[in-house]
């Protein structure tokens, strides 16, 4: 297969939803169809039911999982898929911001009856954002939900999309007879024994032909056929382009238990989910069929086994091949490096591969090289854009609780930092370190792994803060604001990377600084223009 060729049949995507809309189902549903696991059951559930308990094993066997169903890849229809997981865990969620910098597309997941969630709210912002191309799955059809027009008016009202049903239910819940599939222009009839896979599919391409009522009776054949005038009069039709641009989004319907319209759905993803998208560098864009190698780490998982002290780096290749051996350009560092195991993910297993192709995860052994963000390249000085931190929403002082173990606490803070379980702030006026973290459970993790893995002891103190706010570049020479660093110096920090941040103590004084200080530009992600 040509370069083209490879680059042309890889799907490189990402299954965002809210914790039980049935993610891991999906996923373990679409693995069947591709032939990558032989049962369903066989994805584990990678995520933490209990929130902020004190359940360190559970940590432990969550991060045992998430290196396993890091990357799920398989062959559908001699397309290469690649799933990447995405934590659901509203307290893991800059991990699910990061991972979604690296995928080409996103399948959404909501439950018919809960419908839009808080969860998804935030996901699909950012995927949004960023114009990722998305596909909606409405799950749980099986089971009484809300009515299929009001939940397509949540997801324009509460998530801002431009839906186009491509399927459409008939019935729903216990009188669900199945779906008619606008895309492929069929009808697919569910029978309660679809775990077993049966289901038929009986091509329909023109709704008024009376044998309609004959297979799903009169009753819901009237109504499949108000539902879909309804559907065309409304709703503007598919447009494939406007989908890639991430400018409409398709809807369609199904049960993922039941393994009902998985199949529909899959069949349409590989026609119409891009291909490896170009990306932006700060220099300049790139794209997927240059010759030279080019790719960003967008996730390091730490070892499970905490006496060897190596982590695996996840690499997204952007252009060109990946090939073990090949020397590659450590941007950063300015210094070369070659990887003589990479790994690449196919469902459960990770294996060591020679070539890997614009689209695809390489896993790479570091041994403390690589920080999230970091850019591999054949030479060329690029530096990937697009992996900013949000504010934190909790914030902790840090305290060294064994003096004999600072060098040891310094470095484990350090490496945890650059995997991007939470974000180092060091105080302007008198150094000491703050922690900031999307959830309360990343503190326990940070203790439990910082003792486990490095030998330190840490304790923590509260420490008020509202918000996070990088200060812009702009009129630093200016005297309102040499007057907003004397003012404020107390709330003034540095984070990892040396950019200035205002750690405002409410929402009412972050307002007053605004309005004192118009010259300092204040954001709230650590990436602007
Ligand atoms: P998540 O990864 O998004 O958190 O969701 P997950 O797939 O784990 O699904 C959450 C729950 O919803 C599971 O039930 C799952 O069986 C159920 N579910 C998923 N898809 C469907 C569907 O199409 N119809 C129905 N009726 N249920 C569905 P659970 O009881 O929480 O877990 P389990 O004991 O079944 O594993």
């Amino acid at each position: 297969m040509t370069f083209k060729q490879e680059i042309a049949r890889r799907r490189t995507f990402g299954i965002i939803s809210h914790p039980d809309a049935g993610k891991t189902t999906l996923t373990e549903k679409l693995l069947l169809f591709g032939g990558a696991i032989q049962e369903a059951g066989a994805v584990k559930n990678n995520k933490i039911k209990k929130s902020a308990t004190s359940d360190f094993m559970e940590i432990e066997r969550q991060r045992g999982i998430s290196v396993a169903t890091s990357v799920l890849a398989f062959i559908y229809k001699n397309k290469k898929i690649n799933i990447l997981d995405t934590p659901g865990h509203k307290d893991f969620a800059e991990d699910t911001f990061r991972t979604l910098t690296a995928v080409d597309s996103v399948i959404v997941v909501i439950d018919v009856a809960k419908g839009v969630e808080e969860q998804t709210v935030k996901l699909v912002e950012v995927c949004r954002m960023r114009k990722i191309p998305m596909l909606v799955f409405i799950n749980k059809m099986d089971r009484e939900g809300q009515d299929a027009f009001d939940l397509l008016d949540e997801l324009e009202q509460k998530l801002g999309l431009s839906v186009t049903p491509l399927s459409f239910p008939i019935g729903m819940g216990y009188d669900f007879k199945g779906i008619y599939n606008i895309f492929e222009k069929n009808i697919n009839l569910f029978s309660g024994d679809s775990k077993k896979n049966i289901e038929q599919t009986i091509a329909f391409d023109d709704v008024t032909n009376p044998e309609l009522d004959k297979i799903i009776g009169n009753k819901a054949a009237t109504e499949l056929r108000e539902n879909l005038e309804l559907v065309w009069g409304v709703y503007p039709e598919f447009d494939k382009e406007l989908y890639l641009k991430g400018d409409q989004q398709p809807v369609f319907f199904g049960s993922a238990l039941n393994n009902f319209g998985v199949r529909e759905l899959l069949d349409c993803f590989i026609q119409i989910a891009p291909t490896p998208r170009s990306k932006n560098a700060e220099e300049r864009l790139v794209e997927a069929n240059e010759k030279d190698m080019t790719g960003f780490v967008f996730k390091i998982h730490a070892n499970m086994d905490p006496k060897h002290r190596d982590r695996l780096a996840f690499i997204k290749i952007v252009s060109g091949t990946f090939e073990r051996n090949k020397p590659y350009l450590h941007v950063r560092q300015g210094k070369n490096l070659k990887f003589s195991s990479p790994n690449a993910f196919f469902a459960e297993k990770k294996e060591i591969v020679d070539i890997s192709y614009p689209g695809d995860i390489v896993g790479l052994h570091d041994t403390g090289n690589f920080k999230i963000g970091d850019t591999l390249t054949e030479g060329e000085i690029l530096h990937y854009k697009g992996i900013p931190s949000f504010s934190p929403e909790h914030f902790r002082y840090i305290n060294n609780a064994d003096p004999m173990k600072s060098k040891q606490l310094n470095k484990g803070i350090d490496q945890l930092m650059d995997e991007g379980v939470a974000q180092l702030f060091t105080l302007e006026l008198n150094g000491r370190k703050v922690i900031g973290t999307v959830g309360a459970l990343q503190f326990e993790v940070i203790q439990y792994r910082l003792e486990h893995e490095y030998g330190a002891k840490c304790s923590y103190e509260n420490f008020n803060v509202y918000k996070a706010c990088w200060v812009g570049n702009e009129n630093r020479k200016t005297e309102e604001f040499k007057e907003f660093e004397r003012v404020k110096q107390k709330f003034l920090a540095k984070d990892k990377r040396g950019q200035l941040v205002f750690l405002a103590d409410s929402q009412f004084s972050l307002q007053m600084t605004q309005q004192k200080y118009p010259l300092v530009k204040l954001h709230f992600t650590s990436e602007f223009e």
